[in-house]
């Protein structure tokens, strides 16, 4: 029998794994009835009797043409698959059976060169298609994440009641704003990736100052999270921080944080930062080095061969040698430095993908819902509302709080250096601070070193044009 219009869902959802079911409970909470279709039957089925009260905004289906059928048209269908094959296989699968039409929203964390490709595969084959960035782990996805939109705008205005109704919500303010055309959404969704593995290393680097450096227990190092989420520090990662090294290990009776190797894992989104960084000539030194760092903890075995021949280090730190508050201010110039580059490699990318990236919503959209939401963002967006392309560390409330603060960055720097203590990504900001203030460098000899061996000419300091040099050597 065929559903009379009442009965069809608002929007469906193809992919119920973890975000997959989260979002969906979250899309019917907000009262909008929801489709929904997985490859595994039994996962439909068990997730729609577990969905409780909500079961009647959802309607589970069994096949593609089911899931179809129970949507209204024009239909909406979002994915929520892994990224990659998966996503165009179920593309294709869709095209074949709906409208012009309906809209195809990728959900997922995409590369957004694939996101450009597919918008352009869309718009050839007369389909609408959206790739939105979703940020906020398992918990945001059910209760308010921060949502990154990218394709037409009237695709976003079809479905933009939803997002924001779903999305998290600054005051009163939904964390969901439409970045620009094709890939702009995930690409803005990849950064805040790359700035998400930034702020967990350079985290990571002043635990590691003060576990291994200071002697702090985990419980102690948990009470200094916690006063910094009360300062200008105050973020999710920090709060999260402070709970993770609070946590006590059942088996053991240890604290959580001592019993985890580690290794640490990563889907390759930070990854995808960097490269796109470099592809774009933007200096994103500190998300890099976060890479890297990640990388190099999965090369284990390597590292305890090092211990083995080197010593482990640090080696002499002095216990008072650095301050907490010093390593406070540390972190905190470390970050204006790091969403500096983030937030230029944004402006960067807008300017060679023509998207007009709206900066200062970027900044508003990660307030609340995301991994990075921080009190910081909002600062950020005042900032950048100013002037949305110049360098953040330029920015009057940053200029002061970097001076308050970069002393206290070399420092830390200097003191880990000194004793060999590992802080890649606080020294690449403290690098980025340092060459960004220096109005002479050293590039002269590098185009002197490059005119000697290529003839590639120098400009001079006295003189317009181009130049080489009295080298004689050819
Ligand atoms: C988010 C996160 C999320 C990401 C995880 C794990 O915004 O909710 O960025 O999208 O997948 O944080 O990422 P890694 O496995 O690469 O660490």
């Amino acid at each position: 029998m065929a559903a009379v219009e009442n009965d069809l869902a608002e929007i469906g959802l193809i992919g119920l794994g973890t975000m997959g079911s989260n979002l969906t409970l979250n899309i019917a909470e907000n009262g909008f009835k929801i489709a929904v279709f997985n490859r595994t039957v039994e996962t439909t089925r068990k997730f729609h009797t577990d969905a409780g009260s909500l079961a009647q905004n959802i309607i589970p289906t069994e096949s593609l043409e089911d899931f179809v059928a129970s949507i209204r048209e024009p239909r909406v269908f979002v994915l929520m698959v892994p990224a990659g094959q998966i996503v165009d296989a179920q593309i294709s699968a869709l095209r074949k059976i709906c409208g012009p039409n309906d809209l195809i929203i990728d959900a997922g964390n995409a590369n957004f060169n694939d996101t450009r490709r597919r918008a352009k595969e869309a718009d050839s084959a007369g389909h609408m298609f959206l790739g939105i960035g979703v940020s906020g782990g398992e918990e945001g996805a059910r209760h308010g994440p921060s949502i990154m939109g990218g394709g037409p705008r009237e695709a976003w205005d079809r479905v933009s009641h939803i997002l924001e109704a779903i999305s998290a919500k600054y005051e009163t303010t939904p964390c969901a704003t439409w970045m620009g055309q094709d890939g702009a959404g995930h690409f803005v969704k990849t950064v805040h990736n790359g700035i998400e593995y930034a702020d967990m290393q350079m985290i990571a680097e002043v635990y590691g100052i003060m576990r291994d450096g200071m002697g702090m227990s985990a419980d102690e190092i948990s009470k200094v999270f916690t006063k910094w989420d009360q300062g200008t520090l105050k973020s999710y990662l920090i709060e999260i921080s402070a709970i993770v090294s609070g946590a006590t290990d059942a088996k053991s009776g240890k604290p959580v944080i001592d019993i985890i190797l580690d290794r640490a894992g990563q889907k390759g989104t930070g990854r995808w930062t960097a490269i796109e960084a470099q592809h774009l000539g933007a200096p994103a030194s500190v998300i890099e080095a976060a890479v890297v760092a990640r990388n190099l903890s999965g090369s284990l075995d390597d590292r305890r061969k090092g211990q083995a021949i080197f010593g482990a280090a640090p080696q002499n730190m002095d216990k008072n040698a650095l301050s907490i508050d010093q390593l406070e201010r540390a972190l905190i110039a470390g970050k204006i430095v790091c969403y500096a580059q983030g937030f230029g490699l944004l402006a960067k990318a807008s300017e060679e993908f023509d998207w007009d990236l709206p900066m200062p919503k970027i900044a508003k959209v990660w307030r609340e819902g995301c991994i990075i939401r921080s009190t910081m963002l909002n600062d950020m967006a005042s900032a950048l509302s100013e002037n949305a392309t110049e360098n953040l560390m330029f920015a009057p409330g940053f200029i002061e709080q970097l001076k308050d603060t970069e002393n206290d960055l070399r420092a830390v720097v200097a003191m880990s250096s000194l004793s060999g203590q590992p802080v890649p990504a606080l020294s690449a900001a403290l690098s980025y601070f340092d060459i960004m203030r220096t109005g002479r460098s050293t590039a002269n000899m590098i185009q002197a070193q490059r005119d000697f061996f290529g003839a590639h000419s120098f400009e001079r300091v006295d003189e317009d044009g181009a130049h080489h040099g009295p080298w004689n050597n050819g």
